[in-house]
């Protein structure tokens, strides 16, 4: 049976199931300020172990724990490396400004995935003019960079270049394991290559809130101070880990249908006139397409689309981004995409005058 509304605006929108609302219901906690929420410690070392780290600490949201991150590695006045897509400089409210006084160096990488030529020159000399280059940030899979999962060579060359420069590496892992799947490795192997991670249970796991942040013992120390000092410090948070212990045993396994449904929703709109998308770019849950301007804007688009009971939000003037996640079914994505042809053959067929039949937004 599809849903009254599709809704492929996030993986953020997905509801608790049943069985984990069970879960959430029968949490044992405790007070996690004092360390003594058995179900928070028990998440914390599941998951540090899954990625071979010394210590992991359970936070409010994928925001508070990139922050934390960069708090425990940064000093005020030192600099990040990151790509220009990256959610860290762009989505967070400026907080590693706010929060922490550390301003960014932007790189700009295929699909927000840079190498190590893209580092190459972009240490700060030892030098009182400048400031301390202190930390490379990596996103994967990255969001607004397209959906792509770090290759694991790739994140080996950069994580070795990074310490080879004396630089730390934090991983904003908000969907590891959808690039883990996407790519075929485990995330311990990814996490060997990085000093951080924050992984997110609130997207395609599919949980209410909250994140984690892995790392060495002594950085997560200081990541937990940042915790309380940024205001995010816990009490019961049992209900919410027992969630998070749900998801790792019941909703990681099933990531590749998501895959598969965004490849299918990405082909099903490859061949409607007026968009471009290319198919062999899906790699995760993320489907980026574009509306040639000449047929409209994406907000114009979107708009056409709730009115056909379809949600899909614009991720730029002309570029809208649809995400699969646990709570569509295939015949939902593919409905999607039936609504987003039938928009664009009837409302926005003619937008401008223009005909586009041949050109480069004819097909995939
Ligand atoms: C790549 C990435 N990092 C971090 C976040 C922040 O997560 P939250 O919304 O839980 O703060 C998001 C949210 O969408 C994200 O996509």
């Amino acid at each position: 049976m599809t849903a009254d509304i599709i809704d492929l605006r996030s993986d953020t929108v997905t509801k608790p199931s049943v069985g984990m609302r069970q879960a959430i219901f029968d949490a044992e906690v405790g007070d996690d300020m004092s360390g003594e929420d058995p179900t928070v410690n028990r998440l914390e070392k599941i998951v540090a172990d899954l990625l071979g780290k010394e210590a992991a600490v359970y936070n409010c949201s994928g925001t508070q724990s990139n922050q934390m991150a960069v708090r425990a590695h940064c000093q005020q006045g030192d600099e990040i490396l990151i790509d220009e897509s990256g959610h860290i400089v762009n989505y967070e409210a400026g907080a590693a400004a706010a929060l922490s006084g550390v301003s960014a160096r932007l790189l700009r990488g295929p699909f927000g995935i840079f190498d190590v030529e893209d580092l190459d020159g972009k240490v700060r000399p030892d030098n009182q003019h400048y400031c301390v280059t202190r930390l490379v940030c990596v996103e994967n899979t990255t969001n607004h960079g397209g959906g792509r999962a770090w290759p694991l060579a790739q994140m080996a060359r950069v994580g070795n270049w990074a310490h080879d420069h004396g630089l730390k590496v934090h991983v904003d892992g908000a969907r590891l394991f959808n690039a883990a799947t996407a790519q075929k490795y485990s995330v311990r192997d990814f996490a060997r290559y990085a000093d951080t991670i924050s992984i997110c249970f609130s997207k395609g796991l599919g949980c209410p809130m909250g994140s984690i942040l892995v790392g060495d013992a002594a950085t997560i120390y200081k990541a937990r101070r940042a915790r309380k000092l940024f205001g995010g410090a816990l009490r019961q948070a049992g209900m919410m880990a027992a969630a998070a212990i749900y998801a790792l045993e019941h909703n990681v396994e099933r990531l590749q249908t998501d895959h598969d449904n965004a490849r299918a929703f990405a082909e099903a709109i490859s061949t409607v006139c007026g968009l471009r998308i290319i198919v062999e770019n899906v790699e995760s849950n993320l489907v980026f397409f574009e509306i040639d301007p000449a047929r409209g804007t994406s907000a114009q688009l979107s708009a056409r689309l709730m009115e056909r009971g379809v949600r899909i939000n614009p991720s730029g003037p002309y570029r809208l981004r649809a995400c699969t996640h646990l709570d569509v079914t295939r015949a939902d994505v593919l409905q999607a995409a039936d609504m987003v042809r039938e928009a664009m053959e009837t409302d926005l067929a003619q937008a401008n005058g223009s005909h586009l039949a041949g050109s480069a937004y004819a097909s995939r």
